[in-house]
């Protein structure tokens, strides 16, 4: 992928200097949800979802939450808060580093790691109004080893706790999902793997202009789940819900968990990864950190044979882990329409 500046340094100049390639003119603006009419996604409690014995209704909850939303909350989901606190901290001051110490962590052609932009495939594409820091996680032999480490002190250890935390949620939530399908534990675990983490933050800068830039482009995530933590209190993410924008307002420290394209194969469109954005707040910047859990890289993607029948087809076609990779980062991100060419 290409390599683009920095929106961080962007965004210190004047709004009249915005380069065109930012600014778009198709921007459908949210449904500003009502004092009372606030739209809530589901709320899932992890303490009440792993201690349910049989028939746990944390479970059906949960079921429901991925089938009519793609989304839900997670509390008391046991990452320790205090490491939120400094995490949230630490990433702050590492975007706000001078952009000659933040250089050495910067893309570089056809690697995707550290500072810069995703899905940036041409030159005259528009560009998000944002800059992420991207990373591999797990398995740790597929990380870059200098990366982590690299970091400053004390982010480097708050990130080698904090993925590896995840890294142990998102198994334990990909089991109690398994439950809620009715699949065997062993047809998710053996679809799983080792699973494959990377992990990006994402900073958004204010935008004068910020009903003119998006942040993050109408997408799903090619994920089996993804788990997003907002790091400052600015809200700036919205889901397309019944074909209209809609701000989701997370509680503090929750987890917003969402269905990605790969649990909607997998669980033959039972449950369907929903378009989501990242809009741009005119004088606050904003940060989220977004954590994407997948399958093993030498497997096959389709739906979970269990769950295919007469009365149930098979509604995705069967394709390698590799390809589905490949044919999505040859694209830059638009709505559902690659997880369409599956079908
Ligand atoms: C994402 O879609 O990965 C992140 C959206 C957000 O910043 O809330
Ligand atoms: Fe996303």
């Amino acid at each position: 992928s290409l390599v683009v500046p920095s929106v961080v340094e962007l965004a210190k100049e004047s709004s009249t200097s915005i380069p065109s390639r930012y600014l778009r003119s198709d921007i459908e603006k949210a449904v500003v949800p009502d004092g009372d009419r606030v739209l809530e996604i589901p709320v899932i409690d992890m303490q009440k979802l792993v201690s349910g014995g049989p028939n746990n209704s944390e479970v059906e909850k949960l079921d429901f939450a991925c089938k009519e939303w793609g989304f839900f909350q997670l509390i008391n989901h046991g990452v320790d808060s205090t490491l939120l606190e400094n995490l949230k901290a630490e990433i702050d001051a590492f975007f706000k580093l001078p952009m000659e110490e933040k250089k050495k962590w910067w893309q570089s052609p056809g690697n995707a790691e550290g500072f810069g932009q995703a899905f940036v495939v041409s030159e005259d594409q528009k560009l998000d109004w944002g800059d992420l820091f991207f990373m591999v996680t797990f398995p740790r032999r597929l990380r870059n080893p200098n990366l982590i480490p690299s970091l400053p002190s004390p982010l480097s250890e708050s990130m080698e706790r904090y993925t590896s935390d995840l890294n142990n949620l998102s198994t334990a939530m990909l089991e109690k999902i398994a439950e809620a399908l009715h699949m065997e534990t062993e047809e998710m675990t053996e679809f799983v793997g080792e699973g494959r983490q990377t992990i990006r933050i994402n900073c958004y800068p204010p935008c004068e202009l910020s009903d003119q830039v998006m942040g993050l482009t109408p997408h799903s995530d090619a994920t089996l789940i993804t788990i997003l933590l907002q790091l400052n209190d600015v809200d700036g993410l919205e889901i397309r819900k019944d074909g209209k924008w809609v701000q989701v307002q997370p509680l503090p420290n929750a987890f917003i968990i969402n269905v990605g394209d790969i649990l909607e194969i997998m669980s033959n469109g039972r449950y369907r990864s929903i378009e989501h954005r990242g809009t741009v707040h005119p004088v606050k910047e904003r940060f989220s950190f977004a954590a994407f859990f997948g399958p093993r890289l030498d497997g096959e993607l389709g739906p979970a044979p269990s769950l295919i029948s007469e009365q149930t087809p098979a509604k995705f076609r069967r394709a390698t882990v590799q390809e589905f990779y490949k044919g999505l980062f040859a694209r830059r991100l638009q709505g559902k329409a690659y997880v369409d060419t599956f079908k």
